[in-house]
């Protein structure tokens, strides 16, 4: 498709259109893989396109064909229990005594993160509703289904296992878990996507998503997940992330245990 002297600028509009699309900066490391998957499916889907210019224009002609650069560019690396025991001190220490949650996990992928909150709040007996959002739909499509591929029951703690259910070489999450969550298609840095969320949660999750994003975009998403918590309510980002002070004008920060959680801040 591109002749050797066109990668560079096919990288640089490539890196421009996804950073303007979702927020993501993308490394020169990274654009190469992405490049390489973009260059695998116009020869899928048997598009012709001869420069860089091209490429662009034939992914923003349609929102379907954004979607699919979308999709292609996302990083949708998750797992069951992933930090289980942040996870632990959130719901046993930060959430104590709370007798109803509605939960958000903002950057859900495959769905994986949600449903782990939902096990969590099922095995303690508390009630609520889980919302996990993401921008890629094909992701979310398989969220909905609930069903995972055997080699990922060992993620999941022996406690937790008789809230799925095994058959041959897959799992299926159980109703009971799966009626807790739904799913939605959500552009952290649009704010339109976020109006109908607006004070809708206690606790917010959007754990391993950020890390991509740079501060403009950080500063568009984090004050669109503040307008979708209630007063007080939480923001958890992976335990590996931590909030700059160029951020503290929308969550103040605390520790518990080992953990930064982040509260929202009252304009
Ligand atoms: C690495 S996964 C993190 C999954 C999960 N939160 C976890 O920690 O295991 C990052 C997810 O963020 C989503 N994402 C990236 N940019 C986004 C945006 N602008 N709005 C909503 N979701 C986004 C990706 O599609 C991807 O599924």
């Amino acid at each position: 498709m591109v002749k050797t002297e066109e990668r560079t600028r096919l990288i640089e509009l490539l890196r421009k259109l996804i950073y303007e699309l979702t927020g993501n900066y993308y490394p020169d490391e990274r654009m190469k893989i992405l490049e390489y998957k973009l260059e695998r499916l116009l020869k899928e889907t048997g598009i012709s396109v001869s420069s860089p210019e091209e490429v662009v224009s034939y992914f923003m002609r349609t929102p379907e064909r954004r979607r699919q650069l979308i999709n292609l560019m996302t990083v949708p690396e998750t797992r069951f229990f992933r930090e289980r025991e942040q996870l632990e001190v959130l719901f046993d220490v930060v959430l104590k005594g709370k007798s109803f949650l509605d939960m958000g996990s903002v950057g859900c992928s495959t769905g994986q993160e949600p449903y782990t909150l939902a096990m969590m709040m099922a095995s303690r007996g508390i009630p609520g509703r889980i919302v996990g959002m993401d921008i890629n739909e094909e992701v979310l499509k398989k969220a909905r289904k609930g069903i995972y591929s055997l080699s990922e029951l060992k993620d999941i703690p022996e406690e937790y296992r008789k809230f799925v259910h095994v058959e041959g070489s897959f799992f299926e999450i159980k109703r009971d878990i799966r009626r807790m969550v739904e799913f939605r298609e959500v552009n952290l840095i649009e704010p339109e996507s976020f109006e109908p969320l607006k004070e809708k949660f206690d606790v917010v999750l959007c754990r391993n998503v950020l890390i991509y994003f740079d501060n403009r975009s950080k500063e568009i998403a984090l004050s669109n997940l503040r307008n979708s918590l209630r007063r007080g309510g939480i923001l958890v980002l992976s335990s590996t992330e931590i909030l700059g002070k160029e951020f503290y004008h929308l969550f103040e920060p605390f520790k518990e245990g080992r953990f930064f959680f982040y509260r929202r801040r009252e304009a």
